[in-house]
C-alpha cells in the first residue's frame, strides 16, 4: 500500500471542454508516472482545446470520443466501465454536472459515468458566476448526496479575467483526491492532532536556536492520516513544505506556542502524534535589541521548555498518544524508557546514525515500539509509507481499546 497507491490501478479520465484541459494532460502524466494506467475519454468541445493525440501519447493509450466509432477501438458504450478502479472528471464543466445530476447520457463520456460502477470523482471548473449559480450548487449537492466525490475548484485568477472560485484545483489537490478515493477510509471518525517541524527560540530580534528538522515526517503522517479518512490538525513549527491536501494547518515558531496550540486541540483530537522537534531549551531572556560583537567569549543562558509531549499523555484519557524518539546512542532501550515516562502508547525511535534516516530527506528507518515493549524495526522507507506503517500501528491500538471496552461491557 503506501504511496503506491496509484500502481496498477486503472483510471478512466474524463475530459470535457473548457480552457483547463490542458491542466488534464499533466494529471495524465502524473498518473502514468505513478503506476496507474489510463484511459481517455473526451467530449466533443474538449476536442476543441487540445488534441485527442496528446493524450494518447501521454497516457499510451487510444482516446475515446465517439459512441458511435466502437470498430476502431473495438469498445462498445459501457465497455470503459470494465475493471476500472475510478473515473476521474477533469476538468467538469457546469454542463457535464448538470448532465450527470439530471441522467442524462447523451455521448461516451455521460454514458459511461451512468454505467459506472466504481467511485467517480469530479473535478470543477467554470467562471467563478457560473460555479456560484444555485442551479450548478444544487446539482452538486444531489451529487454528493449520491456518493460522487468532488474536488473543489480552487481560488484565483480565471481565463476570463476575472478572480474568484471556479479554476480547477491544483494538481497536487486533485492527485491527494484521486489517492483518497482509492484508499480504504478506515480512520474515518479519528480526530489526529500531528505536531511537525523544528521550534525557534529566539536569542534577539534576529536570531535564533533552532535544529534540523525540516516536518517531512510530521507532514507525511498528517496527510495520510487525511486520506484514511481523519480529519486532521497539523501543528507545524517553520517549514518550507507545502501544506497537507484537506488538513487545518496552525503554524507556530516557539515551543511555547507549540504547546499553546497542541494544549487548545488536545480535547477535540482521539489520536496525538508527536513529530515535532521541540527545542528542549530557550534563552532565558531575550535582547530586545540586536546583540552587537563585543567581547571573545559570549554566554547566552538556556532554560528548560515544557515538554509538551508529557503534559497532554499525562491524562490522556482514551487517546491513542505517540511520541518520537531521535537518539544517537541506546535507541531502543532509551525508546522504551521514554515511552514509560511519557506514558506513550507507541514510539517510533529513530537512530541519527543510520543512512537515509532522520532529518531533512524523503527516507526514514525507524522502529515502533508499543507499551508492552514489542519492537517492529522496519526496514528503510519513504516518509510517506512510514506514515502507513505508524497509522496501522494506531488503528491497532484504537481497536484494542473498543475490544477491551467491548470485553468490559
Ligand atoms: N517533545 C515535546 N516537548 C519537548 C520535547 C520533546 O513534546 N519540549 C516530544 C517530541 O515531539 C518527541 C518526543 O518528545 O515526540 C521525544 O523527544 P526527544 O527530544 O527525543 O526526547 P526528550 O524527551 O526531549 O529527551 P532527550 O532530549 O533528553 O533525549
Amino acid at each position: 500500500m503506501g504511496e503506491h497507491v496509484l500502481a496498477g490501478k486503472s483510471i478512466v479520465l474524463g475530459v470535457t471542454g473548457g480552457i483547463a484541459v490542458y491542466k488534464a494532460a499533466e494529471l495524465v502524466r502524473e498518473l502514468v508516472k505513478a503506476g496507474a494506467s489510463v484511459r481517455v475519454v473526451m467530449t466533443e468541445n474538449a476536442t476543441r482545446f487540445v488534441s485527442p493525440l496528446t493524450f494518447q501519447v501521454l497516457s499510451g493509450n487510444p482516446v475515446f470520443t465517439d459512441m458511435f466509432k466502437q470498430d476502431v477501438y473495438d469498445i462498445n458504450h459501457i465497455s470503459l466501465t470494465e475493471n476500472v478502479s475510478l473515473m476521474v472528471i477533469a476538468p467538469a464543466t457546469a454542463n457535464v454536472i448538470g448532465k450527470i445530476a439530471s441522467g442524462i447520457a447523451d455521448d461516451l463520456l455521460t454514458t459511461t459515468v451512468m454505467a459506472m460502477e466504481q467511485p467517480v470523482l469530479i473535478c470543477p471548473a467554470m467562471n467563478s458566476r457560473m460555479y456560484a449559480n444555485a442551479v450548478v450548487q444544487g446539482n452538486i449537492k444531489r451529487l454528493v448526496g449520491l456518493g460522487y466525490q468532488f474536488v473543489p475548484p480552487g481560488y484565483g485568477e480565471l481565463a476570463c479575467k476575472t478572480e474568484g472560485e471556479g479554476r480547477l484545483a491544483d494538481l497536487s489537490a486533485i492527485m491527494e483526491g484521486i489517492k483518497r478515493a482509492l484508499t480504504p477510509q478506515d480512520l474515518a471518525g479519528q480526530r489526529v492532532l500531528v505536531t511537525a517541524g523544528p521550534t525557534r527560540e529566539a536569542i534577539d530580534p534576529v536570531r535564533f536556536i533552532s535544529n534540523h528538522s525540516t516536518g517531512k515526517m510530521g507532514y507525511a503522517i498528517a496527510q495520510v492520516a487525511s486520506r484514511r479518512g481523519a480529519e486532521v490538525v497539523l501543528v507545524s513549527g517553520p517549514t518550507y513544505l507545502p501544506a497537507p491536501v484537506g488538513v487545518k494547518l496552525i503554524y507556530v515558531s516557539t515551543a511555547g506556542e507549540m504547546r499553546d496550540a497542541v494544549l487548545s486541540w488536545k480535547d477535540w483530537s482521539t489520536v496525538i502524534i508527536k513529530a515535532a522537534a521541540v527545542a528542549d531549551y530557550r534563552p532565558s531572556t531575550q535582547a530586545k535589541e540586536k546583540i552587537k560583537k563585543s567581547e571573545e567569549f559570549l554566554q547566552i543562558s538556556l532554560e528548560r521548555n515544557p515538554d509538551i509531549l508529557s503534559e497532554v499523555a499525562k491524562e490522556k484519557g482514551d487517546r491513542v498518544v505517540v511520541g518520537f524518539a531521535m537518539e544517537t546512542e541506546a535507541l531502543i532501550d532509551q525508546a522504551k524508557k521514554k515511552l514509560k515516562e511519557k506514558n506513550l502508547d507507541l514510539i517510533c525511535a529513530n537512530d541519527l546514525g543510520e543512512p537515509g534516516a532522520g532529518f531533512a530527506v524523503d527516507t526514514n528507518r525507524i522502529s515502533i515500539i508499543d507499551s508492552a515493549g514489542r519492537v517492529e524495526a522496519l526496514p528503510l522507507m519513504t516518509k510517506e509509507e512510514v506514515a502507513y506503517h505508524i497509522l496501522d500501528r494506531v488503528r491497532e491500538v484504537i481497536d484494542d481499546r473498543i475490544r477491551g471496552r467491548k470485553g468490559r461491557d
